[in-house]
């Protein structure tokens, strides 16, 4: 059992939750890599609702699909195609489904604390799935356990993550996160987007990527949040991507075992060059196969599941 009721960020989380989550996570993934049916009972009868009020390709498929995979009933909600257009309030909204008697709502917000409101107007367990700058936690266990499975553990390991931290809840989430498991994190990022707070959970940081990149087991690199800014926080694509952007000549100086992650969707060309992402230290793609495992965990810990075929 995990030691929270929701998943709504990363730092409520202990380093027992996060262990739970990801080992759990291991059996879901030797489940979705069989060759035959991938699909156990573990929450027949269980009604999940997802509420996605703000586009989403990766959160999205792999909580449908990992609902699927655990035999889940859902229910799809999207903000244009519900009755918000009409002007409902999101209380109002999140009542008329309760109402259904339904166990868990996902939700994908662009507006920072959606999903705590939505706590506050269901009796129903609700997951994260992203919310304005704030946090997207079930990203970050996707990460973690990406990162785990590559060096086997998580403590001790130096992970530069890179770009535009100043909009990202990918890096509120991650950050928290890989600091209670005992990484070292260093904040790498233009003055602009830096972290306001020079002790933010207590990660190093600096405004050159060259200082640092040879000493890192991980470089994360984050999507320049183009929709997200006010004004020109930038000077230019080009100049960012040749101050910040992860070229070849950068990933050539990295450690012989280091990895490169990125949450996606990315801007080719900008904070990633196209042979980077695809070159052999790139995880990125494992990160999107270990969401559907690691989304799976946290259902099935949050909703209890039991006679779960888990062991099947
Ligand atoms: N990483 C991520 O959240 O991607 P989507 O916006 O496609 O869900």
């Amino acid at each position: 059992m995990l030691s929270v009721r929701h998943l709504i960020d990363t730092t409520s989380l202990t380093a027992d939750d996060i262990t739970q989550i990801l080992d759990t996570a291991r059996s879901f993934a030797e489940i979705n890599s069989r060759k035959g049916i991938k699909k156990v009972p573990a929450l027949r009868g269980r009604t999940i609702v997802n509420l996605f009020l703000e586009p989403s390709t990766r959160t999205r498929s792999s909580f449908e699909l990992a609902e699927k995979r655990l035999s889940a009933d859902t229910l799809n909600m999207g903000g244009s195609t519900s009755s918000v257009v009409k002007g409902e309030s999101l209380a109002d909204t999140i009542q008329t489904i309760d109402a259904m008697n339904v166990d868990m709502f996902v939700v994908r917000a662009r507006f920072a604390g959606t999903p705590q409101k939505v706590t506050e107007n269901t009796d129903a367990i609700v997951i994260n799935a992203g919310d304005g700058k704030h946090q997207h936690p079930t990203q970050a266990m996707l990460d973690l356990y990406t990162i785990r499975e590559h060096f086997g553990h998580l403590d001790g390991l130096k992970v530069a993550i890179v770009g535009d931290l100043a909009h990202s809840r990918v890096c509120g989430s991650l950050a928290p996160a890989l600091k209670t498991m005992g990484a070292d994190v260093t904040l790498v990022a233009p003055p602009t987007f830096q972290i306001g707070d020079p002790s933010w959970y207590n990660c190093n940081q600096t405004n050159h990527l060259d200082d640092v990149i040879e000493d890192m087991d991980v470089v994360y690199m984050l999507r320049v949040q183009l929709e997200r800014m006010e004004g020109a926080a930038i000077p230019s694509r080009r100049e960012y991507n040749r101050l910040y952007g992860l070229s070849l000549e950068r990933e050539a100086r990295m450690k012989p075992d280091a990895i490169i992650c990125h949450p996606g969707p990315m801007n080719r060309g900008m904070e990633i060059d196209a042979e980077v992402a695809d070159c052999a230290r790139s995880r990125i793609l494992d990160q999107v196969t270990a969401g559907v495992a690691t989304r799976m965990a946290e259902m099935y810990l949050l909703l209890g599941g039991e006679g779960n075929g888990i062991s099947d």
